[in-house]
């Protein structure tokens, strides 16, 4: 007996439904090929719906969310509406209230001549970035003293929890065991200036290391990381960092294995319901005009369906995208692909 999925699916804004419809004919595809069963709904939150209705995500919503085996997200982020609604508002609200802890984001380089650096070849750049998503600068904490003032303070509290910083670091110990590639993990910190958060990150990070004798640890400052992504991108493992740090490496991580048209995104609540994205936002340049890039939404799917379990269709999905890649693709950016966004998701399907 297959399993039925039923999926929440949230195009979003700008060119999330665009990318969204892509991933998902990709998904109708790969599941006539093998054999899983799945449904979907539609949402409509966004920038959209909140300019006419002035909801960004109702509390009902998360209830509702929280009974579905996974969620493919598009993109969330609107020209019209001020920066920070839409992002806490409905991105950051998923993700804290699903409590979808870990940011899972693969660095991988599929095709040598789309990576901006010199000599790095697919051998090279093949790691995956632990971010922590549930804590530290994101938790909104902080507050302004004398607003408005010349001696006016901003503060914003970087809040870490033992428990937090644990689980975390706990997930990337497993992850990596899992993939088993060079049984390597990275902390990526900041010891040297930032001596609270980081100190209980290193501490953390040690005691745990001690559980798992088989993979070598490692740790480099977050400057220092962002230095070798560019340098020795092939020293990497698994890297493991709290949610600034990590939203940013990983924005790097996207270039170097070719543009964020090809990085995709989970966000795993490893005992609840996770939520899958393309990491590139809602590109309001290209909106409407069928010209980005979809496979950082379908590698979104592919993900989606190896944390549901399905193995064999994700390494379907990963295969047939690297095949297109390698063989197809005039370059990742969008309007320089050589295909448009729709002929992109058919080469996919066709392949498969
Ligand atoms: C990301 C994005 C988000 C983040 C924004 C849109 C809130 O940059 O997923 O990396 O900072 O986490
Ligand atoms: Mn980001």
């Amino acid at each position: 007996m297959n399993k039925k999925y039923n999926i929440a699916v949230i195009p979003g804004d700008g060119t999330g439904p665009e990318v969204i419809r892509e991933g998902l004919k990709v998904l109708e595809a790969v599941s006539e090929k093998t054999g899983f069963k799945y449904s979907t709904q539609i949402f409509d939150f966004g920038g959209e719906r909140y300019l006419k209705t002035g909801e960004t995500l109702p509390d009902s919503a998360i209830e509702e969310l929280k009974k579905f085996s996974a969620i493919y997200l598009g993109a969330i982020g609107h020209p019209d509406v001020k920066p920070g609604i839409l992002e806490t508002g409905i991105l950051l609200k998923i993700r804290f209230s699903l409590d979808q802890y870990i940011n899972l984001r693969p660095v991988k380089l599929y095709n040598a001549e789309f990576c901006p650096l010199k000599d790095k070849t697919p051998k090279d750049i093949d790691f995956v970035v632990v971010r922590e998503n549930s804590e530290g600068l994101y938790k909104g904490m902080g507050e302004f003293q004398k607003k408005g003032t010349n001696d006016e303070v901003a503060i914003q509290i970087s809040h870490n929890t033992r428990k937090g910083v644990e689980r975390c670091i706990r997930y990337a110990f497993e992850y990596c065991k899992k993939r088993n590639k060079s049984k390597k993990l990275t902390l990526c910190g900041k010891t040297n200036v930032l001596t609270y958060a980081w100190n209980l990150w290193e501490r953390t990070f040690n005691e745990i290391s001690k559980e798992y004798s088989d993979i070598t640890t490692d740790y480099a400052h977050v400057d220092a990381t962002t230095m070798w992504f560019v340098k020795n991108p092939e020293w990497f493992d698994v890297i493991v960092t709290d949610n600034m740090f990590g939203d940013i490496i990983t924005d790097l991580g996207a270039m170097i294995q070719g543009g964020m048209g090809i990085a995709a995104g989970g966000n795993i609540n490893p005992n609840g319901v996770s939520m899958f994205e393309p990491i590139g936002g809602s590109a309001p340049k290209y909106t409407g005009k069928n010209v980005i890039n979809p496979l950082a939404a379908i590698c979104a799917a592919g993900m989606m369906l190896e944390n549901l379990g399905e193995e064999k269709a994700a390494k379907s999905v990963e295969d047939t995208v690297i095949k297109v890649v390698t063989e197809k693709l005039k370059s990742l950016s969008a309007g320089k692909m050589g295909y448009s966004t729709t002929e992109v998701g058919d080469l996919v399907v066709k392949n498969l």
